[in-house]
């Protein structure tokens, strides 16, 4: 019976690993550059970490199981609940400000497509214990910086920016109450993946008798920044801190160099119920993908833990949205395990000897490969080459002869014989000399 792989999640072959790797290697390069540590958590949770507050967008899409004890568990479909329970459990030991990132692994039961899948690893960046909107600017900059390392600049992707509070104001304007914001938020963050009519039929079944859904998003796309910021001005002491953390936030992204690749969006609300503040979203400007990473500030998350009040700001950006994207970008690297040195069998009765020497250049830290098969020298060249080694070391008469080795660079073609107990005491400094 041909049992497949279930839908929606990977098998990633040697091939697929390289380029993840790559990827994975990126973002660790860009969080370390901005002095973020490295943390990790369990691969599922107590399903009440996830139902207590981020919002039916994620609730709906878990994978849950019970224990013998009956107890009910949700594999991690997001690492910020993880992230707040951590960070509440020592919150008064730990020294601020806390910028740690992870690379963790998760599952959403979502209808699999490109970009989206069942199972896939998400960067997340996250600064807790500061209210300064710089720490919003870093964790915006760290993501504008990690697309810059692998070629993508500001017109390949754009980072949309908004404020909860701001277009809470916006919305109350044309009749939304802040009261019905999650549901509105949610709705209005699903419009790029409903169709027309079936976004139009769940926003006008709630909101239709204040604002259909044509004149939503007329309004969403058309009203300028300083409008906004004039209806949040507006709207008591939360609107006016609002307005400054907006403005403070966008003078840092100057500051940081990353200004260019941010644009104020009202339509960027994000369907998640946790965040409280400014909420940005990275997105292709070519290609019709869905977002690339989303983020924003969640002020109260650690409190609904029962922890001390710790504000936080930062973003997950999924392995497969990114690398669909750097693929129809055509910035894919290209990827090879490479070796250091492949030795070559000319004479099947050194081959005791040709292991010994494997065993010893492996042993120095060298990447050493040789044939399982005894073949034609011509072939095990053919073979050093296809591993992309960039050095051969051939075992043969030479050995029995004068105890040498014949060793090849095989990027310049340049070969030596080289005395065996030369190579053996010091084979990295004999091979850079060839
Ligand atoms: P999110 O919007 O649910 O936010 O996901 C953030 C990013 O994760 C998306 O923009 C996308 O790149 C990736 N992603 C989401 N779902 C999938 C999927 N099914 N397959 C592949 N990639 C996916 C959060 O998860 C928040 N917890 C992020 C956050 C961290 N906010 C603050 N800190």
């Amino acid at each position: 019976m041909k049992i497949q792989s279930p839908p929606g999640m990977r098998d990633l072959y040697p091939e697929d690993m390289r380029l993840q790797n790559w990827l994975f290697d990126a973002w660790r390069r860009a969080s370390r550059a901005f002095g973020f540590s490295e943390y990790e958590g369990p691969i599922f949770e107590f399903l009440d970490l996830y139902t207590l507050k981020s919002g039916a967008g994620i609730v709906s899409e878990l994978f849950t199981f019970q224990d013998r004890g009956e107890r009910h568990f949700a594999i991690r479909p997001e690492m910020t609940p993880t992230l707040a329970r951590m960070v509440a459990a020592r919150a008064n030991a730990l020294p601020r400000p806390i910028k740690w990132f992870s690379v963790p692994r998760m599952c959403r039961a979502e209808r699999p497509q490109r970009g989206r899948l069942r199972e896939f690893y998400q960067w997340n960046v996250d600064i807790l214990g500061v209210e300064d909107p710089l720490a919003d600017a870093e964790v915006i900059a760290v993501a504008v910086e990690f697309f810059r390392s692998i070629g993508l600049t500001s017109e390949d992707v754009v980072i949309t920016v908004n404020s909860r509070p701001v277009v809470s104001a916006a919305l109350a304007s044309i009749g939304i109450a802040p009261e019905e914001n999650e549901r509105a938020f949610e709705l209005i963050d699903r419009h790029d993946r409903l169709s027309a009519e079936d976004f139009a039929k769940l926003w006008d079944e709630a909101y239709s008798d204040r604002v259909s859904s044509t004149r939503l998003m007329t309004f969403l796309t058309d009203t300028r920044m300083s409008a906004c910021l004039e209806m949040a001005k507006c709207a008591g002491e939360e609107g006016r801190a609002a307005v400054e953390q907006l403005h403070a936030l966008w003078e840092r992204l100057h500051q940081l160099g990353v200004r260019d690749s941010c644009e104020f969006d009202l339509k960027t609300v994000r369907g998640l119920a946790y965040y409280t503040g400014t909420v940005f979203e990275a997105h292709a400007r070519k290609g019709g993908l869905r977002a690339l990473m989303g983020g924003g500030r969640y002020d109260d998350l650690t409190g609904l833990l029962d922890g001390p009040r710790v504000p936080g700001v930062g973003f997950g950006m999924g392995d497969a949205p990114v690398l669909e994207f750097v693929r129809d970008a055509g910035k894919l690297p290209q990827l090879a395990d490479d070796l250091d040195v492949y030795v070559i069998d000319a004479d099947h009765t050194l081959f005791p000897e040709l292991l010994a020497l494997v065993g010893l250049l492996r042993r120095s830290g060298l990447t050493v490969d040789f044939s399982y098969k005894r073949l034609p020298v011509a072939k095990q060249f053919k073979q050093a080459a296809g591993r992309h080694a960039r050095y051969a070391i051939v075992v043969g008469a030479e050995y029995t002869a004068r105890q040498e080795l014949t060793v090849k660079n095989l990027d310049t073609g340049h070969q030596l014989p080289v005395a065996a107990d030369r190579l053996r005491s010091d084979a990295r400094d004999v091979l850079g000399g060839v």
